[in-house]
């Protein structure tokens, strides 16, 4: 059987097929934070090629501190709903989904571009490396008061109804690549004494309390996902879980939530973690019944149908992006190569995508 052209069932949806467009941003919103329209356009030409499942790039959920990069969108005012509405539309009219990515910097934020010229994180300590953008040391964040936490779960949940009032099939937080959520999931960068720190399931409290609040205002006819990975964006080196059992145990507090699918993020989906011989994926899917979908190295028909063993959708990231018939291409089996993410850097400059 065609298992990657098969349907799938998600919650009510029924998915064309197991093939997404990965979150991915362009970087090209002004300040009205409104991506460019050929920004947006792009997403609908995926979802005409054939892909089931269409990401955003990953929406900033507040104005004050949330935003790590120039350029990035936000879906927190009329208009800006108002510019997702047709790209929604037509992505739904191929029949293909559309979900919006949300997700909060914290240490990653890069406070010039957010207005109120704030950083703040679980703990006042930053990644090792430097800022790529600003070629310094990312700034110390403010330790996270009560306030800052509220005050940040209440963008998630603005954020999540804008996309509903937009029309998107679903919302996904981004818990993943040692961006907010990720800071407080991992003893990297949580360091704190209160409830938000310590165990893992005190580093998850952040995470349910976003997701909790979020779901209240899911309808019953939309789908709610978060996102996960082991790598952060910055300190790639570095395993944000300590341990197999660390990792797992948070996958299973997460499967406790009112979630209709985990979304792991690796960098290369075959590579075994914390010696165990397995992937990130059949890791999760031992101690998971939720549906799985999967992103990290995947660029031909062989790689998608290897991945679609341990997950039940399979995400592109660059050939998503650097080739408008991929989904296509795979269905045919064509011969394709890998790119590099070097040659992915044409999404951050004025050029269109194909
Ligand atoms: C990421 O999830 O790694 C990510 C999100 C937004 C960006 C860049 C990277 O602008």
């Amino acid at each position: 059987m065609d298992k990657l052209f098969s349907p799938f069932h998600l919650k009510h949806f029924t998915l064309k097929n197991r093939i997404g467009v990965a979150p991915m941003t362009r970087m090209s919103a002004s300040e009205d934070s409104i991506p460019r329209q050929d920004v947006l356009d792009f997403l609908v030409r995926r979802a005409r090629n054939g892909a089931g499942m269409v990401y955003t790039e990953a929406i900033v959920t507040d104005y004050e501190s949330a935003q790590g990069y120039s350029g990035q969108a936000r879906m927190l005012t009329q208009r800006q709903i108002d510019a997702w509405k047709p790209v929604v539309r037509e992505i739904q009219k191929t029949g293909s989904i559309a979900i919006m990515q949300m997700f909060h910097c914290g240490r990653m934020a890069w406070p010039e571009v957010n207005p109120a010229h704030r950083t703040i994180a679980p703990s006042p300590i930053t990644p090792k490396q430097d800022n790529p953008l600003t070629k310094s040391p990312y700034p110390i964040p403010d330790t996270m008061s009560r306030f800052d936490i509220e005050h940040v779960i209440t963008g998630f949940v603005e954020t999540a109804r804008g996309a509903i009032e937009a029309g998107f099939d679903g919302v996904e937080i981004h818990g993943a690549h040692g961006y907010l959520i990720s800071q407080f999931l991992s003893s990297y960068s949580n360091k704190r004494s209160d409830d938000y720190g310590g165990s893992v399931k005190n580093r998850f409290r952040f995470a349910h309390e976003v997701i909790q609040a979020v779901n209240k205002l899911i309808p019953d006819d939309r789908l709610l996902i978060t996102r996960i990975s082991n790598w952060g964006v910055a300190d790639m080196e570095v395993s944000l879980f300590d341990t197999k059992e660390e990792y797992q145990e948070i996958i299973k507090l997460l499967s406790d939530e009112p979630i209709d699918a985990i979304s792991v993020s690796t960098y290369e989906f075959q590579q075994t973690a914390f010696g165990t011989g397995k992937n990130m994926a059949q890791l999760a899917r031992e101690v998971t019944e939720l549906p799985l979908i999967l992103c990290g190295g995947i660029y031909d028909r062989a790689s998608a149908e290897k991945a679609l063993q341990d997950a039940d959708i399979i995400l592109a990231g660059k050939s998503a992006l650097l080739n408008p018939h991929w989904v296509e291409d795979v269905r045919t089996n064509k011969t394709l190569k890998r790119y590099k993410s070097e040659e992915a850097d044409i999404a951050y400059t004025s050029e269109a995508l194909p």
